[in-house]
């Protein structure tokens, strides 16, 4: 297959992760880069790839294949539209816009463009998730009654000097446990309710810092998440996962499922199940899993290729990224009316 031409909107922490994983990709190569910040600008230089100022610039000048879009949250909208109106398909780095009716109008315009918009929801391309999704829908672990995650982790205090990461918009609930949102909807399927309390007494900002979660699923079935971005703790899936270098990975679980035949716990993959009897006092055997490491970032990039090509549908589209939103939203909704809400309807 020709190297398909991509550009990167924003070049900051995943625009540059993006170009990274690219750049060692036989089916894409990124041609241009749009960002003005000077830092960017000299990043592009570095890697002698054409730089604007202007994304609609770019896409009218350097006519990419398809485009990564890598902007803060908040520019998602218009970016992702500005690519659909020049029939450019585009990758759209999660959360695909800070509003479920955003996400909702730019799915309707990509539609009737027929262009496709793939959800930067990379963990969906991670072997480990969809060997557990193979567990889960193969009925190994019996009905699925509860499921817990943990998102814990510290981040340095630098990271908070991009303002947008401290204002509406940002927060761990939008930045962070949206992953882990996905991750449950991936295996367990739709989330219809969600109680949420939230807190912001360590760090001060306008967003939480921390977020405690209650979820229940269409089918029943229970969920917890704990997300906090100023807790020193290793049970995160970022951590955990092995999936980028730049995170040292720790030997931990972060994702557990629970279901009537088995239990499941991600990475790991182990399998708690009953071979002889089924009690509490009946001994459990745990099998573990070894499966093949693989970057989700770089498979989301042939993922992408094969999309642009029309080979592929996206595995997470605008629809499927809005329904995530969604419940991310739920999140904050919850906690402002200190009362279980739904999810908007997508
Ligand atoms: N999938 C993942 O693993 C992952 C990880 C981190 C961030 N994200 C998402 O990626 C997006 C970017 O996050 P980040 O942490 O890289 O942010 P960042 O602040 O590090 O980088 C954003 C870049 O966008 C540029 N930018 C801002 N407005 C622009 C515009 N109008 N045109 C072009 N460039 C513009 C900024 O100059 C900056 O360089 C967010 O939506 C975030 O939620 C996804």
């Amino acid at each position: 297959m020709r190297r398909k031409r991509l550009a990167v909107i924003g070049a900051g922490a995943i625009g540059r992760t993006h170009v990274d994983r690219a750049r060692l990709h036989p089916d894409v190569e990124v041609v241009a880069i749009a960002d003005p910040s000077p830092a960017a600008e000299q990043f592009a230089n570095d890697e002698r790839v054409e730089w604007f100022a202007d994304y609609a610039a770019m896409l009218d000048s350097a006519e990419p294949e398809g485009v990564i879009v890598a902007t803060p949250n908040a520019t998602h909208l218009d970016v992702g539209l500005a690519c659909v109106e020049r029939g450019i398909a585009a990758l759209i780095e999660k959360p695909v816009t800070d509003r479920v009716e955003d996400s909702l109008r730019l799915d309707r315009a990509a539609r009737d463009a027929g262009v496709p918009v793939l959800v930067g929801h990379h963990r969906r391309h991670n072997p480990i998730l969809r060997r557990a999704r193979e567990f889960v829908s193969s009925g190994r672990l019996g009905t699925a009654v509860a499921a817990n995650a943990f998102a814990t982790f510290y981040k340095p205090d630098a990271y908070f000097d991009v303002p947008w990461r401290r204002q509406a918009g940002g927060g761990p609930v939008l930045i962070n446990l949206i992953h882990d949102i996905d991750t449950m909807r991936f295996l367990l399927g739709e989330i219809v309710e969600v109680q949420a309390q939230t807190s912001k007494n360590v760090r001060g900002f306008e967003v939480e810092d921390t977020a405690a979660v209650l979820l229940r699923f269409e089918s029943g079935a229970l969920g917890t998440l704990l997300v906090s971005d100023t807790a020193v703790a290793p049970w995160d899936w970022d951590l955990a996962a092995g999936e980028a270098a730049h995170f040292p990975r720790q030997d931990e679980n972060t994702h557990f499922l629970m279901g009537t035949e088995a239990s499941l716990t991600l990475p790991r993959l182990d399998i708690w199940e009953y071979r002889s009897g089924k009690g509490w006092h009946d001994p459990l055997t745990v099998e573990r899993s070894t499966p093949q490491a693989s970057d989700p970032y770089h498979e989301q990039l042939r993922h992408f290729a094969a999309v642009i090509a029309r080979e592929e549908a996206p595995v997470c589209s605008a629809v499927d990224g809005a329904r995530t939103l969604a419940a991310t939203l739920a999140v904050h909704d919850s906690a402002a009316a200190r009362a279980p809400v739904a999810p908007a309807q997508v």
